[in-house]
């Protein structure tokens, strides 16, 4: 069976899909310096899988640090999720944003040439996007690419430009997959994101205040142009993004599949406000959230929804699960973080 190496493997999105590679007969390597996760998520893998894998504690971004992984396994595909996603934290310090970001994807595409490695899955994002406009609408892959917002968004930019330019030179193949707003957690409960000092994302933020780890939670303008006047976007349940690796990794795999470099947008197709996952997350909990309406937050769009097709002409991929269920799944998760001690909004 192939290796695949994954990393970033710890986190949030990563975790999910490596479930799902496990189950599907990969072997697995991760590579994580828990800068934005912890090692028990290996654990809760490991649990869920029924299956152990390799991993590496190592910072990715370091020069040669990721020799050793190479130079020890037999590498078929890599999934790249390892970044810092914050997008506040990158405008506040762009520096550690570049060098994180940048550094990691530079030397995952140089040690993918030097030993031969063909197949990269890249962590895009919907950010690649810029600001977008109401005309923009439904994203779709060949939607002008606008300025980036933010260093973070940036930084996703430039992995895509330089993932592509190094197709060009060899037999790398790489799919970038451009999320939308992945959220839930697996439904069985036991596996999704840890709180963390570098997340202010709206679902954690509705879990953490129904369970009275916050007073009450704001909501950024009820004053813009959508049909309740709060902000639309297009929430994906993590686990159907884990299923898209699974997919990509396929197709990637495939013999006859000749494409070099193709983006590919992750998301539902529909639009969602933030009244409308709030009132999902409440008929599904049965908890009533403490809810405040703020002024709009800085660098918010307006509305972004993708046009998913695509997807599922590439990759027979679509988003299955709902925004009922992607709340269910959260508030699963969140009681299970209390079981685990986890009793504050931020590790
Ligand atoms: P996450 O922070 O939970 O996971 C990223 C993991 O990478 C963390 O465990 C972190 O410790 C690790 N990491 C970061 N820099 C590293 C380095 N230099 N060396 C080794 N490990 C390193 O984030 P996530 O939500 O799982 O996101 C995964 C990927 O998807 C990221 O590239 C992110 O930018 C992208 N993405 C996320 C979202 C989202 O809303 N979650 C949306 C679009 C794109
Ligand atoms: C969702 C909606 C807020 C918190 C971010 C990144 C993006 C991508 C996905 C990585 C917005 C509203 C939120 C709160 C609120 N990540 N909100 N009260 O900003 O759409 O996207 O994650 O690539 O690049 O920017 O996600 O979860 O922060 O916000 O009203 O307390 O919820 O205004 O409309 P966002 P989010």
């Amino acid at each position: 069976m192939k290796t695949i190496l994954v990393t970033g493997g710890a986190g949030y999105i990563g975790s999910h899909t490596i479930v799902d590679l496990l189950k599907s007969g990969y072997e697995v390597i991760s590579v994580d310096n828990h800068y934005n996760s912890i090692a028990l998520s290996y654990d809760l893998i490991q649990k869920l899988a029924g299956k152990s894998f390799k991993k590496y504690n190592i910072d990715i971004a370091q020069e040669n640090a990721l020799k050793v992984v190479f130079e020890e396994n037999d590498i078929h595909g890599i999934i790249h999720f390892a970044a810092l996603k914050s997008v506040p934290d990158s405008v506040a310090n762009p520096i550690f944003c570049f060098k994180n970001n940048n550094n990691a994807t530079l030397n995952i595409g140089d040690y993918a040439l030097k030993y031969g490695v063909q197949n990269i899955v890249f962590s895009s994002s919907c950010s690649v996007y810029g600001n977008v406009e109401p005309a923009d609408l439904p994203v779709q892959e060949q939607t002008k690419i606008r300025k980036a917002e933010s260093p973070y968004a940036y930084s996703k930019q430039n992995g895509e430009v330089y993932l592509e330019s190094l197709t060009d030179i060899s037999d790398l193949k790489v799919l970038a997959l451009r999320y939308f707003n992945p959220v839930g957690a697996d439904d069985s409960g036991e596996l999704g994101e840890f709180p963390s000092k570098h997340s202010n994302n709206l679902v954690p933020i509705i879990t953490q205040t129904a369970i009275g780890l916050r007073d009450h939670m704001m909501v950024f303008g009820k004053d813009w142009n959508t049909r309740d006047g709060s902000c639309v976007r297009d929430y994906i349940h993590v686990s159907d993004i884990a299923e898209a690796h699974v997919l990509a990794l396929k197709k990637l795999f495939e013999e006859d599949y000749e494409s070099k470099f193709e983006v590919v947008n992750l998301g539902s197709g529909a639009g969602v406000t933030v009244f409308e996952a709030i009132n999902s997350f409440e008929k599904m909990s049965g908890v009533k959230v403490n809810v405040k309406v703020g002024k709009r937050r800085d660098g918010d769009v307006e509305s972004i929804y993708s046009w998913p097709v695509k997807a599922k002409e590439l990759l027979n991929w679509a988003a299955k699960k709902d925004v009922d269920t992607m709340m269910d799944s959260a508030w699963k998760w969140q009681k299970k973080l209390i079981e685990l001690g986890f009793n504050a909004t931020k590790l």
